[in-house]
């Protein structure tokens, strides 16, 4: 059931703000972090390999920054048609991390069946809790998303970031990298996402603007650094899917080394640029492209747009968030732009050609 929407992609988009909540209060007490039973003990894991296809690939990849930044923790990401044919040494103390929506992709189970009796833990984090994947699991995590219907994933995505970064949370804590204060803090900006996300729903006009022109591009990039590179590459993906236009994400800095070759007029360029600590970096390579007669669509938020927004084609602003938090928000506009770009090209946005919503071959 639509429920009123479009499509069901159109409905899920707008359903996050209520499965964030339920994400959330599966995972944190009023007081703190609870993982159900056996739960995992950081302070004990020297490794965490994480594994994972498409979407959920891209929320491994934003996770490694989260453990890495915040929890001082050696992370290693690979999408599971790769990891499951490298024979990749799985060191002792390792822990292997397998995120999938459906819990049924074939490689993933593979990755996953490969790091069974050799990796120290089988962690999972899934929408599907009587999958295959959940069921092979030392422990598994729902995501609480609900059914998924488009094959695009959109909440599946976002719920699987929260519980991403509630780990990293408690890996943070466990190893002595963050205080009880600091927890504390985080936790509350975390708790108010929801409502942050319901505030930037409430904005998609101006996208759907955007939208309405980037449907006429043959190419478009996604450029991002830090947390937002692994968003870009979703951007990038999720547009492809349901429009079928050619886009391509790359980190900011390595836009020179390269890609920048590919910039024209005809090329809108999606830059990824909330005010963080990166910004100044990233809007210095925005002017790169701009210099070259690229489009800017840029996604901040105001105090971004105050700084930079003046000098791009389109600016798209975002409510004000915490650094950390930053992918759970900018997904947004990333599926809003997929999926009002996939409009005005007229594709069947939750039935894209050549896609299925669970590879369960390889
Ligand atoms: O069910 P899974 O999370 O394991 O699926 C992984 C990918 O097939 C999936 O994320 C795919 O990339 C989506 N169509 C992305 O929108």
């Amino acid at each position: 059931d639509k429920d009123g929407y479009k499509h069901f992609m159109a409905k899920e988009i707008a359903e996050q703000p209520t499965v964030l909540s339920a994400a959330l209060s599966a995972y944190l007490t009023e007081t703190g972090i609870a993982l159900p039973d056996p739960g995992v003990d950081f302070a004990k894991v020297d490794r965490l390999t994480m594994v994972a296809c498409g979407t959920a690939y891209y929320a491994c990849f934003t996770a490694k920054y989260w453990f890495e930044q915040l929890a001082g923790l050696p992370v290693e990401v690979d999408i599971a048609s790769e990891f499951r044919y490298r024979e990749p040494p799985i060191t002792p103390g390792t822990t292997a991390l397998f995120v999938s929506q459906s819990g049924e992709t074939a490689d993933t189970l593979a990755a996953l069946r490969y790091c069974a009796g050799k990796a120290e833990r089988i962690l999972s984090v899934v929408n599907v809790p009587e999958s295959s994947i959940a069921r092979e699991s030392d422990l598994a995590l729902p995501i609480h998303a609900g059914t998924e219907i488009g094959v695009a994933s959109t909440k599946a995505f976002t719920c699987q970031l929260t519980v991403l970064l509630v780990l990293a949370l408690k890996a943070a804590v466990d190893r002595g990298r963050m205080t009880e204060d600091q927890l504390q803090d985080v936790l509350a900006s975390l708790r108010a996402l929801p409502g942050t996300f319901n505030a930037a729903l409430g904005r998609g006009d101006d996208i759907r603007d955007t939208a309405h022109e980037l449907a006429e591009a043959r190419d478009i990039l996604f450029l991002g650094r830090g947390l937002m590179y692994p968003l870009a590459l979703e951007g990038a993906l999720k547009l492809k899917e349901i429009s079928y236009i050619h886009a391509e994400a790359y980190a900011s800095g390595e836009l020179k080394h390269g890609p920048i070759a590919l910039i024209d007029q005809s090329v809108p360029v999606v830059v990824m640029a909330p005010k963080d600590s990166l910004f100044e970096k990233t809007i210095s390579n925005m002017q790169e492209v701009m210099a070259r007669g690229g489009k800017v669509v840029l996604v901040t938020d105001a105090a971004g747009a105050s700084i930079a927004g003046a000098d791009a084609w389109k600016t798209i602003v975002m409510p004000e968030i915490r650094e950390v938090l930053t992918p759970l928000l900018y997904a947004l506009p990333a599926q809003l732009l997929a999926y009002h770009t996939a409009i005005a090209k007229g594709t069947d946005v939750d039935q894209p050609r050549n896609l299925a919503k669970s590879v369960t071959v390889e």
